[in-house]
């Protein structure tokens, strides 16, 4: 069912590397798409020498075949597919699957798996009762991250994912239960009564009833939020090894069920360097709209290091060009917002900021472009989310890379458990002193 890793070929010429008097041949491998890695696994055994790669910039972790990136060309593919193909009402639940599967779903299987959502979207009234011990201002990213974890408490028998059928069952619960869990947090951080998924509805519209529907008064999603709520958890659905996914391969590494590691990722998605930057951007924005700063003003401040301020949804690791995934999303909040919100100051302050920053020396011979986070966040206001949840929305897009991730790592062959190592800089070996004796 799934795609094999097609092994990477070696290279006929391997890299040299000169120590001292000595030299030692590493292997080069290449992957799919014509990029180079110097395989040091051995580099160790072989020269008692360690690499030092800070924030693993230039360090593969892995072999994968779920996702590629093209950081100087702006090209990001799931599975082989432009991200740009999946703009034209494509579904979150196939594009999940493709991630999952390795191949576009069949009728069958996106049947069958939709089922699957419908009968899982229920939590175990246990598990309900548990967001009564949260606090009120609870952050939703904690609790998101404490009830995928406490999944493992529901289902046990879905520590040991022996075979795909198994697993399957697991991704399901996990894709479909993420909004239950995410719509109730809201809710309860509101005070107002949880509502029940609804079967007759499709994924998106779902997770909205369950966060906006009252017992008294039904949301309806409108075809124009269906379709841009589902671009916006398709175009956060993988990312290769990100912290957050990097994070969940760590865990599950260790043998860690996909809960625990999935629950992980969630944490390490929660900074604000990583997924959470979707929220310090709308407060960038709005801080500039209260009027305590221009657009100006701002991106001069973010320029000046002493200021330890940044022009929050700039930048990226791996885009040098431009993250295409920021494009698609400037487009959808060009046209979402006007029909949902008429104009949004923000949004004007946010194209503000863009062209400023654009033209700015700074940005440009740092190649510091907008990234995923700079337009999400105007959307996903438009449409209601607030904004202590928009880090959670975040993470149930990128579920299904997680789960995709996991299961890739546990069927490699030769995968062994994450540890790196460290350059010691500490003390030198010195002896431990008495209370009485310590100056
Ligand atoms: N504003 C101002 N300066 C910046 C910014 C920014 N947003 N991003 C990077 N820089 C500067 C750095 O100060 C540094 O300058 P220097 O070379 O003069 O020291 C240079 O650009 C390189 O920055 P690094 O931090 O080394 O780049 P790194 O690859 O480690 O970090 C990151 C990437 C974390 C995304 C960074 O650009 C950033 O903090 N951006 C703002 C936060 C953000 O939007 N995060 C979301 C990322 S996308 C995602 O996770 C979904």
């Amino acid at each position: 069912m799934r795609q094999p890793l097609s092994s990477p070929t070696r290279s006929h010429e391997p890299a040299t590397l000169i120590l001292g008097d000595k030299s030692y041949l590493l292997p080069v491998i290449e992957g799919s798409e014509g990029e180079r890695a110097i395989d040091i696994s051995k580099l160790r055994d072989q020269t008692g020498h360690i690499t030092l790669d800070q924030g693993y910039g230039n360090t593969g972790s892995c072999e994968s075949a779920i996702t590629f990136i093209d950081g100087e060309k702006g090209i990001l593919r799931y599975r082989g597919i432009p991200i740009e193909q999946f703009a034209h009402g494509a579904t979150f639940i196939e594009v999940a699957l493709l991630l999952i599967l390795g191949h576009l779903p069949t009728d069958a299987e996106y049947d069958a798996f939709s089922k699957d959502l419908t009968r899982f979207a229920y939590l175990d009234e246990g598990m309900k009762h548990q967001f009564e011990g949260f606090p009120r201002t609870a952050p939703p990213m904690a609790i998101l991250s404490a009830m995928i974890n406490s999944m493992s408490c529901f289902h046990p028998e879905l520590y040991e994912l022996e075979d795909e059928a198994q697993f399957l069952i697991a991704a399901a619960r996990l894709i479909s239960k993420v909004r239950s869990i995410a719509a109730y947090a809201y809710r309860h951080s509101r005070g107002v009564p949880y509502i029940y998924p609804d079967p007759k509805l499709r994924y998106v519209p779902n997770f909205l009833h369950m966060m906006f529907s009252q017992p008294y008064d039904q949301y309806v999603c409108s075809d124009l939020i269906n379709r841009a709520m589902n671009l916006i958890l398709i175009l956060h659905a993988d990312h290769e090894q990100n912290c957050s996914t990097s994070t969940v391969r760590m865990v599950g590494s260790s043998g860690a069920n996909l809960f625990a590691s999935c629950a992980a990722g969630v944490c390490a998605l929660w900074g604000p360097l990583h997924g959470g930057a979707n929220v310090e951007v709308l407060e960038m924005l709005d801080k500039i709209h209260q009027g305590n700063m221009t657009p100006e003003e701002y991106v001069k401040l973010a320029k000046d290091k002493d200021s330890k301020v940044r022009l929050m949804g700039f930048g990226h690791r791996v885009y040098k060009s431009f993250d295409p995934r920021a494009q698609i999303l400037q487009k959808v909040a060009e046209e979402l917002v006007p029909q949902l919100c008429g104009s949004d100051p923000l949004l004007e302050i946010a194209r503000r900021l863009e062209d400023i920053a654009r033209s700015d020396p700074y940005f440009i011979d740092r190649n510091l472009y907008p990234n995923v986070d700079f337009y999400s966040g105007i959307i996903l206001r438009a449409i209601g989310i607030p904004v202590n949840m928009f880090t959670v929305m975040f993470s149930i897009g990128r579920l299904p890379g997680w789960i995709a991730q996991w299961w890739e790592q546990n069927h490699t062959p030769g995968t062994r458990i994450a540890r790196p190592r460290q350059v010691y800089v500490g003390n030198r070996q010195k002896d431990y002193l008495p209370k009485d004796q310590r100056g």
